[in-house]
């Protein structure tokens, strides 16, 4: 037993996930931009219901559900939520009802939005939907859950809350604790360069939970989280309060992650959470056409967007290998089709 399985062990946890995921070379794209070789963690591929970050997390969360005797899980998030789609799926395996709750997060949206990818799973999942006029809220939205939770326990039920805002235990950043083991086994059995990793930062607890779990393995590697939700500043307050309560959840004797270790990059968040720009429509389009990886339009087509900008500014030349973390969500593509309709086919055109 490892430093992490060992400080793992304690917590209740149910298999959902394909594990390990694979890392896989870019080298189109490395070719393409010349700076370090780039490398992809493909946690697109979980399993669950398309796959994406929330497996991991899930694990515990519902590990957690089902130690207490839970039947049915409770959830919130954006109207094209990954997080509630995995987790409508996870309850569905385990034979739990799912209620989930969508909150108003991006203005202006359509009927495609609210009808397609994500929304459209969470259906045929069998999710009991709500809806939360909010998308800033988190406390109000964690608040609706409690209510709704009251209510099923008045019909006899058994509801687990997954929360959302920042005050509540991160139990499900042990899923990325984790996924820096399984990292660093994976750098050393096939002797990666990696020495950065870049992954989406929203709620914070995938990259918290990574970083956490890198510097109790020891590993220096540095760790660049792209805000998808908040600005730098902001996202950095979230993931210092993240860490520490990690810390505390799994009793480390000191703390192990230091200001320095928590870097951010905002560079394309505007104009916010789940609203494309070019640049994110651009990085959607190289990874496609050089590496056949699709992208989504929220996360993790930001989160290359931000690699980008970075590599283009020459902040890795120096380094030999950098990962970035796909982090899943694929399936909003399908719910941001108008946003998209400027991609054009390969040579602008379809052909008849
Ligand atoms: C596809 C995808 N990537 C990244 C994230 C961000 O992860 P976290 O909330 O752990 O920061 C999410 C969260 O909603 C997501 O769905």
């Amino acid at each position: 037993m490892n430093t992490i399985t060992e400080l793992l062990a304690p917590f209740p946890r149910v298999r959902l996930a394909h594990l390990p995921t694979p890392i896989e070379a870019l080298t189109r794209l490395s070719e393409l931009l010349g700076g370090p070789k780039l490398y992809i963690k493909r946690d697109d591929c979980t399993g669950l219901a398309l796959g994406g970050n929330k497996a991991r997390k899930l694990e515990f969360y519902l590990g957690a559900a089902r130690q207490e005797g839970a039947d049915t899980v409770l959830i919130t998030g954006a109207v094209q939520s990954n997080y509630v789609r995995m987790a409508a799926a996870a309850a569905a395996k385990l034979g739990m009802d799912c209620h989930v709750l969508l909150e108003e997060r991006v203005p202006g949206v359509d009927e495609t939005y609210r009808r397609s990818g994500n929304v459209l799973l969470d259906r045929i999942l069998g999710a009991h939907i709500h809806s939360y006029p909010q998308g800033e809220d988190e406390t109000g939205a964690d608040r609706r859950l409690e209510q709704i939770a009251q209510g099923l326990r008045s019909q006899g039920k058994h509801p687990y809350i997954i929360y959302l805002s920042a005050e509540h235990t991160p139990l499900g950043a042990l899923g990325y604790v984790n996924a820096a083991d399984e990292i660093v086994t994976q750098i050393t059995e096939q002797r990666l360069p990696i020495q950065r990793i870049v992954i989406a930062s929203g709620s914070s607890l995938s990259h918290s939970g990574l970083l956490l779990g890198l510097r109790i393995l020891g590993s220096e590697i540095p760790v660049t989280g792209v805000c998808v939700r908040r600005v730098a500043q902001l996202q950095f307050q979230r993931i210092s309060r993240c860490v520490r309560n990690l810390e505390q959840l799994i009793n480390l004797a000191q703390p192990v992650v230091t200001p320095e270790d928590i870097q951010v990059f905002d560079g394309p968040l505007p104009p916010g959470y789940g609203r494309l720009n070019s640049q994110v429509i651009e990085a959607i389009e190289l990874l496609g056409r050089t590496e056949g990886i699709l992208l989504d339009p929220v996360y993790t087509g930001k989160s290359m967007a931000g690699l980008l900008a970075l590599l283009r500014a020459k902040r890795f030349d120096e380094l030999s290998g950098v990962l970035f973390v796909h982090t899943g969500g694929v399936p909003a593509l399908f719910a941001y089709e108008p946003a998209l309709r400027g991609v054009e086919a390969g040579d602008g055109g379809w052909h008849q």
